[in-house]
């Protein structure tokens, strides 16, 4: 192969976007966009900067996984198939410039926020909104101010909340059964046109980068609060995830992680 880039050796197509986890290249088809999963890991909106050798390989298994389950439930997702270790096909969507953040269990900015102790459960599920903007430090928003400023319709809101609740539920179960408690996720949403008409799909990504999932029995953590936090163990523990949710069977992990850094030790 000819390409020169080292650090993204499938960077062979025209790149889109860029974020902090994950590049969007073209398509095969017009509808169609490649996600590409980074090892790169940021916090506290970019000011903390690291690695996590081997974690676009996993969030995107466990991302596919997730995905397809949800899919399976009738949700619709921006989801199309796997491609490889690194990417995914996904469809094209407009994103809605809103996270929603699910909670069932304190902690993280909710903790400090309020002053109440991590981990304390809630007795009903909280949705939040936060406004897509990093120069802003994407603040909390209500719905007030997600209709008035346009950033969704009612509808959309009200389809974004019903899916998040639906997410949340069929997560919980799947995780539990797992012995992983869902404490906070984050879900992005996207627009697909069809003529005049839009409607809202699941986008981005679900993976231990953006749920708390703590172990049900040591309550170890099992997500980027490692990585937030300085804990260390951050691929162990996102392995931890895959592992259970059954995605590498008999000792595969080692053989995809050992590919991983094979190719990088051969710098391609
Ligand atoms: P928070 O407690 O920091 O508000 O985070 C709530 C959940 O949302 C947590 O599971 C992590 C996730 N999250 C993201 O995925 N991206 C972000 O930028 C932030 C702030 C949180
Ligand atoms: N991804 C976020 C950022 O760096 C922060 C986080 O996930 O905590 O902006």
């Amino acid at each position: 192969m000819t390409f020169q880039g080292k650090k993204h050796p499938m960077a062979r197509r025209r790149q889109i976007y860029e974020g902090k986890a994950k590049i969007l290249y073209e398509g095969p088809e017009p509808g169609t966009l490649i996600q590409y999963f980074k090892d790169d890991a940021t916090a506290f909106n970019a000011q903390k900067k690291g690695t996590i050798n081997g974690k676009g390989v996993l969030n995107n298994r466990i991302s596919e996984h997730v995905f397809t389950l949800l899919a399976g439930i009738g949700i619709p997702t921006h989801f199309i198939r796997r491609l490889n270790m690194r990417e995914q096909l996904i469809r094209q969507v407009e994103i809605v410039p809103i996270e929603v953040v699910v909670r069932n269990v304190v902690a993280g900015s909710l903790a400090k926020k309020l002053g109440i102790e991590e981990g304390t459960p809630l007795p009903r599920t909280i949705v939040e909104y936060y406004y897509k903007d990093d120069a802003l430090g994407d603040p909390l928003v209500t719905d007030e101010h997600i209709l008035c400023f346009g950033w969704a319709s009612q509808e959309e809101l009200h389809d974004m909340a019903d899916m998040a609740i639906r997410v949340n539920d069929f997560l919980s179960g799947l995780f539990a059964g797992i012995g992983i408690r869902l404490v906070d996720f984050k879900l992005e949403f996207g627009r697909i046109w069809d003529n005049d008409y839009s409607r809202i799909i699941l986008a981005d990504e679900i993976s231990p980068d953006g749920c708390r999932l703590w172990d049900m029995t040591t309550g170890e953590k099992l997500d980027k609060d490692r990585f937030r936090r300085d804990l260390g163990g951050e691929v162990e523990a996102y392995q931890e995830v895959a592992r259970r949710l059954g995605l590498f069977p008999e000792g595969e992990d080692s053989a995809v992680l050992d590919l991983e850094s094979h190719r990088k030790r051969r710098g391609k």
